[in-house]
């Protein structure tokens, strides 16, 4: 709790259990359409049991990278998404909203060390948000690889995300500001 109060990330702890890696603490308040106390001493394969293509293509890969995470070595990693509200902290969507009009750019920079004393990992999530708008005026070259990550996107992957009608509202955007 101390630790959550001295920076702006959000901190999740991971621990072995039975030879696998669970989360047992955490401080989220920017969770991104997930509940934390679903999550909460769930193994990261458990965890990540809604995303499309996790099992199949990350499960072992992430299991591997944390048995070998070294104190020395932290690492980063991105992930990003685009959503339909500039809020930090996102509820699970409960129905299909209607399209809204507005999209917004959400970033979250991770971070993973292991703690020398206990053997843990550290798990941090730092969230950014811009307007979809704000982005294109900024950065116009980013329109066109957004479009073609939303073209190419699985179906599975753009139910998870919600990114149904997003590609259209995109291009129209994209001619708009061309
Ligand atoms: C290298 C390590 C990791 C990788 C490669 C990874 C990868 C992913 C990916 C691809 C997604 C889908 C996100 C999206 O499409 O927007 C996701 C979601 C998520 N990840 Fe991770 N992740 C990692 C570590 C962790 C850890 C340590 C936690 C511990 C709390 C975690 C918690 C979550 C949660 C809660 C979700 C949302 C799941 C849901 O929709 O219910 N991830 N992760």
């Amino acid at each position: 709790m101390t630790a959550s109060r001295l920076v702006a990330d959000d901190l999740c702890v991971m621990e072995q259990r039975n030879g696998e890696w669970v989360l047992t603490a955490a401080v989220v308040c920017a969770p991104s359409r997930w509940v934390l106390a679903e999550k909460l001493g769930q193994s990261v394969s458990a965890i990540h049991e809604p995303v499309p293509g996790y099992a199949t293509d990350l499960d072992q890969l992430v299991a591997k990278f944390f048995d070998r995470l070294s104190v020395e070595k932290p690492v980063w990693r991105l992930n990003w998404t685009l959503v339909d509200s500039p809020e930090l902290f996102l509820w699970p969507r409960a129905s299909i909203p209607p399209r809204p009009r507005s999209w917004f750019f959400r970033v979250e920079r991770q971070t993973l060390r292991r703690l020398a004393r206990s053997d843990a990992i550290v798990f941090t999530i730092r969230t950014y948000v811009t307007s979809l708008d704000d982005l294109l005026v900024a950065h116009r070259e980013y329109g066109a690889n957004l479009l073609l990550a939303l073209e190419t996107a699985p179906e599975a992957t753009l139910d998870y995300k919600g990114w149904r009608g997003v590609a259209d509202e995109l291009r129209e955007r994209l001619n708009e500001v061309s």
